[in-house]
This record gives C-alpha cells, sequence and structure tokens, in this order.
C-alpha cells in the first residue's frame, strides 16, 4: 500500500477523488482511515457516472482494471482523456493485469501502480510495490515523498521482484490459460450464478479487455454462488488445492471470500462485496488439479 499512499500524498488538503467503487478495500481504507482524503466512489465503467461525480477539487482519478473483486473492466484511454481534460490526473492500479497483460502508461494514464507482492515477485514471498510514470514533475514529487517518508523496499526484496520479473511472461501465459479453463467450468456449474472474468464471451467488459490487453484475460476471476452467503463460505473452506487466504498473484492458487476477509472494511456500506462472492486467484498448477479440486469443493 505503499505505492498507493505516495500518490495519494500528491494531493493538496480539500482536493478530490475519484475512485472504482469496486477496488480493492485496503485503498478505501486508506483514504478513509488514514488519510481522512475527499473522494467519491463511482463505477468507472460508466463514464457519465464519472462526469457527474465530478467537482472542481477532482484532482484525481483512481482506477482499478480488472477491477478486484468485480473482475469489471474500465476503459482506461477513455477515462485518461477525461481527466486530461479536466485537468486532473488519472492513476490506474495495474496489480490484476501485470505490465505484461496492459500497460496504463500507453493508454494514456499519468500513473501506473503496483502491488510487486502479487504477480511481480509471484511467489508470495515479498511485500512491496512501485509507482510507474512518464511526467518529469509528478517523479520528482513522488521521488521526494519517498526520500522523505521512507517507503522503500530493502535489497532483498528488490532482488526477489527481479527475479520474479525474467518468468512473468510464463507465469502469466499458465495463469490466463488455467483461468480461462476454470472460468468456463464454473460458468457451466450449477451451483454457480455467475462467473465474472473478461476472458468469456459473455462478460459486458470483453470486447474492451480484449482491445487494452494483449495475452489474455489474467488469473483473476470471481463467481457468485447460487445459494448465497452459506454456499460461498462452504466452498473457500472446502477446497484443498486452493488455499484460502487473502493475498493473490503467486504461482499457488488461492481462494477468498472478500466481504469478510480484502474488502471487510467495505462491510456496511453500499459498497460492501456480495455475501455470495468468492473471489479466486489461479495459479499456475496443472489445470486438471485444480478443477478436480473445484469439482469436490463445490460437490460438498
Ligand atoms: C488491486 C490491489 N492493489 C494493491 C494491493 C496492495 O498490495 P500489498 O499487499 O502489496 O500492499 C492489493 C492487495 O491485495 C490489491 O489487490
Amino acid at each position: 500500500m505503499a505505492a498507493v499512499d505516495t500518490v495519494v500524498r500528491q494531493l493538496a488538503a480539500g482536493d478530490h477523488i475519484i475512485l472504482n467503487a469496486d477496488g480493492y478495500g485496503g485503498t478505501h481504507r486508506l483514504l478513509t482511515q488514514v488519510h481522512d482524503a475527499s473522494f467519491t466512489l463511482v463505477d468507472l465503467v460508466d463514464l457519465d457516472a464519472v462526469a457527474a461525480a465530478w467537482t472542481d477539487r477532482t484532482r484525481l482519478v483512481w482506477a482499478e482494471s480488472p477491477t478486484n473483486p468485480g473482475l469489471a473492466v474500465v476503459d482506461i484511454a477513455a477515462l485518461a482523456a477525461l481527466a486530461r481534460e479536466r485537468g486532473a490526473w488519472c492513476a490506474v492500479d495495474n496489480t490484476f493485469a501485470t505490465p505484461w497483460l496492459q500497460r496504463p502508461l500507453e493508454l494514456g494514464a499519468h500513473l501506473a501502480v503496483h502491488s510487486t507482492s502479487k504477480y511481480l515477485s509471484g511467489h508470495s514471498d515479498v511485500i512491496g510495490g512501485f509507482v510507474a510514470t512518464d511526467d518529469d514533475a509528478l517523479a520528482a514529487a513522488l521521488r521526494l515523498v519517498r526520500n522523505a517518508a521512507g517507503a522503500v523496499p530493502g535489497p532483498f526484496d528488490c532482488f526477489l521482484v527481479l527475479r520474479g520479473v525474467k518468468t512473468l511472461a510464463l507465469r502469466m501465459e499458465r495463469h490466463c490459460a488455467n483461468a480461462l479453463a476454470i472460468a468456463g467450468f464454473l460458468a457451466a456449474h450449477p451451483a454457480v450464478q455467475w462467473v465474472n472474468y473478461p476472458g468469456l464471451g459473455d462478460h459486458p467488459g470483453h470486447a474492451l479487455a480484449a482491445r487494452q490487453m494483449a495475452g489474455g484475460f489474467g488469473g483473476m476471476l470471481s463467481i457468485v454462488m447460487a445459494g448465497g452467503a452459506h454456499a460461498a463460505a462452504s466452498l473457500v473452506i472446502g477446497t484443498r488445492l486452493f488455499t484460502l487466504a487473502e493475498s493473490l498473484g503467486g504461482v499457488e492458487s488461492l481462494i477468498g471470500y472478500p466481504a469478510r476477509m480484502s474488502h471487510a472494511s467495505l462491510a456496511g456500506t453500499p459498497h460492501a462485496a456480495d455475501p455470495g462472492l468468492v473471489r479466486l486467484s489461479v495459479g499456475i498448477e496443472d489445470v486438471e488439479d485444480l478443477l478436480a479440486d473445484l469439482e469436490q469443493a463445490l460437490a460438498t
């Protein structure tokens, strides 16, 4: 979260942020419980809603695409153009997609933010993040915060991230292929009401994702269980290969329950995670083993 924090510190008191309504709960927690920032949660898929939420103090539009945990696809180029037109910054948290699948700066964003704890290191053994920009003034301001506030990774963590990046392409190919197979399997399963995965042809953001992502649709997906909260809880405790855990993007498959875990800080708000929603971080294991694990967990 240090990378997110470094960006938010670029704002002046009273500046306003437009933020993904469907987005990582930790970003919301940082803005409300640490920064006391002025922000509006908006469905960024709807650019009219973005324009309607705009105030004369809006300085930053913060987007995730695909979003966490709903896997909605935001039109980064259109959002960045709107922000530029109105004199604000567009920052994209590119953690789910990785630079291998999606490059926000090339799409016009001012800032691309990554948790390196996830796909970039890839082995769930690092906590870190970085911010990339092609704007020299912004880069200097970010460096000042990094220097003054001390959000710098240690050399060993840097080594682990650099080593991870060497296999990023290979890992992402497998993450994407496994996730696509699992999304198809889950979409046909009677216990599952809905699958959120941009690689499926009937996902509302499929065509946009195919344009703005290259090489696949990522390793993350979420499902809404037909049996609601109870069915979701049974599934997350019923898998054996998918480990119940919060993080994502490692070689091993994880399963999470956002309403109580990664997005618990939104509980009780209109943007709380659906209690029937389960999030999967699909790893690089043999896909037949992953499918068999989900099949047995859904059967119980
Ligand atoms: C989209 C997204 N961005 C940022 C983070 C924060 O990552 P870290 O755990 O490295 O602070 C997360 C964590 O889950 C995330 O899902």
